[in-house]
């Protein structure tokens, strides 16, 4: 069977048929066949959006085994921002993977592994002395960061923000603000964790610095500077809604974690990486993170995650205090230095503004055309739109799922999110053509139209 099965997959990266093709229902036969394994053999908490079988992938498309080639605007949640398959990851992985797969970095390091915090320093928001240190996973970075910022500062407490997603281990379940699905029945959870509100213009109508001053109150009152170790925040939430904080709300924040020696962290798993249009989110704002994590688009697809920030922070900790059996592991650093190398030489942050540029304008044309569109926000390649009753502003879930849902069938992968689960994400990956990516607007437009107000 795998030498037919191999014989029929197509290649992937971008020499993939850029097309959105639906040859069968979905799922077809052959997917349908896999998804009864994964129900046979998978835990049932693992989950799936797409009922597909994924064999290939590469520009703007994934392709499944029954020949069905999907628009992508998902990028496996904001990962292949280079493109999957990129043909310089691939060439970086084939090499290392024959040099060798792992010594442990902290046993035998290596230089691609310095060579990723390198260019993370660098890159990285602020104009002053960094260290960087790697992980499998954007929880993992998230973990490290408070580590490394209670071991800094002596204190043991954290504020994250509501609509705040920083992952699924104990800490980061502690540091999420949704319960469905993330942390039900899963706790006891980590201590000192303590939740501020976030700037929701859509939502608050709060200018920037009253949501400043709301939160840093609550902040004063119910944890105490004196305790408090770290900020972490998300510069535009990732599941919590793609939410853009009014200007001057991080800065603001920013700017009384400095004056009262708590560790700034800006947690740009979903964000960094050209995503936005600019290197980094924080640039945006305006504020100088001391200390980022990062994920996702790092490697093109590789796990590899990274902790970024001020050197007498990251210092901090002892040695042997950080680290992990794979934590930047070569093939995954190999992978970093080319995906990395594309964001920086290939015009990727110019690409995620014209991407930009397309998805607010056709998502905005869309809800000066249907009121069911409450909000259009976002940056470059991280754009979503909320949906709302058009009577009372309340959320309709009901209706972003279905328009996901349909949109899915009709051959356009589209994520949902947000903390009321109102909300699609747009999150194409930079390789998409402009022909394939209008095509999968007017698709989700027609799905919107479809279904009935
Ligand atoms: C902002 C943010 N932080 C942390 C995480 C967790 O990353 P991972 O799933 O790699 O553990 C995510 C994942 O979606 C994220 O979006």
């Amino acid at each position: 069977m795998s030498d037919v099965l191999t014989a029929t997959v197509p290649l992937g990266g971008p020499t993939l048929p850029q097309e959105r093709r639906i040859v069968t229902s979905i799922p077809g036969p052959r997917s349908q066949e896999l998804l009864a394994r994964k129900a046979a053999a998978v835990a049932g908490g693992v989950g799936h959006t797409v009922p597909i079988e994924a064999v290939a992938a590469g520009g703007g498309v994934v392709v499944d085994a029954d020949g069905n080639s999907f628009i992508d605007l998902g990028s496996g949640i904001a990962v292949t921002s280079v493109g999957n398959a990129h043909p310089a990851v691939v060439a970086a992985v084939q090499a290392q993977v024959a040099q060798f797969t792992h010594t442990c970095f902290m046993i035998s390091p290596y230089e691609s592994y310095v060579a990723v915090a390198e260019t993370l320093n660098h890159l990285t928001p602020g104009d002053f002395e960094k260290r960087s240190a790697l992980f499998n996973s954007g929880a993992e970075a998230v973990e490290n960061a408070i580590k490394i910022a209670r071991k800094f500062t002596g204190k043991p407490a954290v504020v994250a923000f509501e609509h705040g997603y920083h992952g699924r281990t104990n800490l980061t379940m502690a540091l999420t603000a949704k319960n469905m699905p993330y942390k039900s029945g899963f706790g006891p959870f980590a201590s000192e964790i303590y939740r501020a509100p976030l700037s929701y213009p859509f939502r608050d109508g709060l200018n920037g610095a009253d949501a400043a001053a709301r939160s840093i109150s609550i902040i004063e009152k119910q944890v105490g500077a004196e305790n408090l170790a770290a900020v972490i925040i998300e510069p535009i939430p990732g599941e919590g809604g793609f939410i853009v904080p009014a200007e001057g709300f991080l800065a603001a924040i920013a700017e009384w974690c400095t004056a009262n020696n708590v560790v700034f962290i800006a947690d740009e798993v979903q964000s960094g990486f050209a995503r936005t249009g600019a290197m980094f989110a924080s640039e945006h704002f305006g504020i100088v993170p001391d200390l980022v994590t990062t994920a996702k688009g790092l490697a093109g697809g590789l796990p590899l995650a990274a902790v970024t920030g001020r050197a007498d922070i990251m210092d901090a900790a002892h040695a042997g205090g950080l680290g992990g059996t794979y934590g930047g592991n070569p093939v995954a650093c190999a992978a970093a230095i080319a995906a990395l190398d594309a964001f920086e030489n290939d015009g990727l942050i110019e690409r995620a503004q014209e991407v930009g540029e397309i998805l607010l304008g056709r998502l905005n044309a869309l809800q000066a055309s249907d009121s069911r569109i409450g909000d259009v926000r976002g940056f470059g390649a991280m754009v979503a739109a909320e949906f709302v009753d058009p009577a009372t502003g309340a959320p309709d879930a009901a209706l972003a799922a279905a328009v996901a849902k349909a949109s899915i069938a009709a051959g356009v992968i589209v994520l949902t999110c947000g903390t009321y689960g109102n909300v699609i994400r747009f999150l194409p990956p930079l390789s998409i053509d402009d022909n394939l990516l209008n095509e999968g607007l007017d698709v989700v437009a027609e799905a919107l139209a479809g279904v009935a107000a």
